[in-house]
């Protein structure tokens, strides 16, 4: 996944797409690109490394004039090298495009074009567009013509913006982002609001299969076809300004930080939502969850939920999954999908599969705006703010959050769910920071950890584990406490740590249990509970309390461990490498 920006306006285009490339660097860091134009003219710059290193090297913001694009790459077709980088000039030069998404039929329109003299420099995918829009341009000598012929011609998933040396900028939408600021005869052409958000906070959502013309402070919106589309501007919240990282050091450390807030927002403002999903939930013969990596183990926990305190069944699945298996969707059943983006390929996939055997599609979703709000029959918002940081920490609790909300009241408010409460463990667990960095810094060199927990702590366990994936690299996993001798304990050696999560709740005895036969084989132990045992060589204290604060109180202090490893390790935690915040490609 990538992220694009366009400007045209009356300011020096550059140094505005250079702060707007970083505020959307979440969305693929691995190389750069900036492509202005000036008295006809397009200049070029781009190379590998984060925006900061790329502009600190090749001076990206002092490239000339008031219209440009620019680029950030998550590799997806050809390595990470300075050419396989965005902008891609034309052969012709007289155009540069930038690119999101995947053209699936690249190859053939590729040699098609080399047939027809055209060369390529670089092995991605993107590059076809370049010089598609060239030849259709070269015919036409008209932008918009140039643009229907272009578009009808890709195939995949695409957003894309171009260049030409006249300087008009086009862009076009297909199943990929595509949001415009409005300024003051200014125009922000995004991926994301965050490309503008320092600018201007009245946008234009461009609608799948529909592509833009901007020239100079003229703008047009045209279906694929050609017929013209009146804009629709709209307030973007003004939750976006919050992007700063303030005083923290990075954006998953205030992301951790803010959740005993972020609590008491979680589902605000959608109480229609959650009672009408509460409604269909009673009602539905078939329930499936889905989503992906964090958001999938947060349908885990709902699936347990659901469950235990409503006698609900349903069913959990891997949104990447659902393609391999579509009839196991019963028709007229009901999808949760859970996404803090709502803009993952895998997700929407799943919810295509979905509606197309007629099912009622919930979502449960941070950004309002995205794709799959769209997409969704009922809409129930996270309302945590802008998650920069890639590795998902707030949203977690947030999703969690809607589900104590969904299960309340599905037992008509009888169940009782002290909010207050739970923030007031987040922030107890989050004060144990100086005990948590202490472990951090005896984990680092360790190559293997494993986290188990029982009952509702096994999802955790399975989130802690891809946690500390993301933000470490080392090598860990969840294991529900009873599989421990159906095979993980093989593994126990002095070299290995495993983290249990054993509040003092019905899991507790058989969990000290499991750690203790951990312990006689070597392994060290770092234990997460409110209660004290010498079978812990580390403690993470956790505030007593209940079933349900349990699982948010405990997910902190892994989180928090993730996070100052990656410090130990001299990893950028904010930034993974090979990951993306939101992967918008299957
Ligand atoms: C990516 C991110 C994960 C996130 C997952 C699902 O893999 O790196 O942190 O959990 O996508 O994202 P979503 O926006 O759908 O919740």
């Amino acid at each position: 996944m990538c992220s694009i920006i366009g400007y045209s306006g009356k300011d020096d285009a550059a140094p505005l797409l250079v702060k707007g490339l970083k505020r959307m660097e979440y969305r693929g860091y691995d190389s750069v690109g900036v492509a202005t134009e000036s008295n006809s003219k397009i200049e070029l710059k781009k190379g590998v490394g984060r925006v900061g290193e790329v502009n600190a090297k090749f001076h990206l913001e002092n490239l000339p004039g008031k219209i440009g694009i620019g680029h950030t790459r998550w590799a997806t077709h050809g390595k990470v090298t300075d050419v396989n980088a965005h902008p891609h000039p034309s052969n012709s030069g007289q155009i540069a495009i930038v690119h999101n998404g995947i053209i699936e039929n690249f190859e053939k329109l590729k040699n098609d074009l080399k047939k027809e003299g055209y060369n390529f420099l670089s092995e991605t995918d993107s590059e076809v567009i370049a010089n598609l829009l060239q030849k259709n341009y070269q015919k036409s000598k008209n932008v918009k013509n140039t643009m229907i012929n272009t578009v009808s011609e890709l195939k995949g998933h695409f957003s894309f913006i171009a260049m030409f040396d006249n300087g008009q900028l086009a862009a076009a939408r297909f199943h990929e982002p595509l949001i415009i600021g409005v300024g003051e005869k200014n125009y922000v052409l995004s991926s994301d609001v965050l490309g503008f958000i320092e600018q201007t906070d009245e946008a234009i959502y461009i609608d799948n299969g529909n592509f833009v013309l901007i020239d100079q402070d003229k703008i047009q919106i045209f279906d694929f076809d050609g017929k013209e589309i009146k804009p629709l501007i709209t307030k973007v919240s003004k939750e976006f300004a919050d992007v700063y990282k303030g005083d923290y050091a990075h954006f998953t450390l205030k992301e951790i930080s803010e959740q005993s807030e972020t609590i008491f927002k979680a589902g605000e403002g959608t109480k229609e939502a959650i009672v009408e999903t509460a409604d269909y939930l009673k009602h539905a013969k078939n329930i499936y969850l889905t989503g992906s990596g964090t958001s999938y183990n947060a349908s885990l926990v709902g699936k347990y939920l659901l469950s235990k305190y409503a006698k609900i069944k349903s069913e959990s699945i891997i949104s990447s999954e659902l393609q391999f298996s579509p009839d196991s969707i019963e028709p007229n059943s009901i999808l949760i999908a859970i996404s803090q983006s709502g803009e993952s390929a895998d997700v929407l996939e799943a919810v295509n599969i979905a509606k197309k055997a007629d099912c009622k599609i919930i979502s449960i979703l941070n950004s309002l705006t995205s794709t799959l709000a769209r997409e969704s029959d009922i809409v129930i918002g996270m309302n945590c703010g802008p998650e920069i940081g890639v590795a998902a920490t707030k949203s977690f609790t947030s999703q969690l959050i809607i589900w104590y909300k969904i299960i309340q009241e599905l037992s008509n408010e009888k169940m009782e769910i002290n909010f207050q409460e739970i923030s007031g463990a987040v922030s107890k667990t989050l004060q144990e920071h100086n005990n948590i960095k202490k472990i951090a810094n005896e984990i680092k060199e360790i190559s293997d950890i494993y986290v188990l927990g029982r009952g509702i702590h096994y999802p955790i366990a399975i989130e802690s584990a891809l946690k500390i994936k993301e933000l470490t690299y080392i090598h860990a996993e969840g294991i529900a406490g009873g599989e421990l001798k159906h095979g993980p304990l093989a593994l126990m050696d002095s070299k290995v740590f495993v983290i249990i999560i054993n509040p003092e709740d019905s899991t507790y005895q058989d969990t000290l249990t499991s750690a203790r036969e951990i312990k006689a084989r070597g392994a060290k132990i770092i234990g997460i509970s409110d209660k004290y045992s010498d079978v812990y060589d580390f403690w993470i204290k956790l505030p007593s309390t209940n079933e349900l604060t349990y699982p948010i109180a405990e997910t902190i202090p892994i989180q928090l461990l993730s996070y100052y490893a990656s410090l130990e390790k001299d990893t950028d935690p904010d930034y993974p490498r090979n990951l993306a915040k939101s992967v918008t490609v299957k």
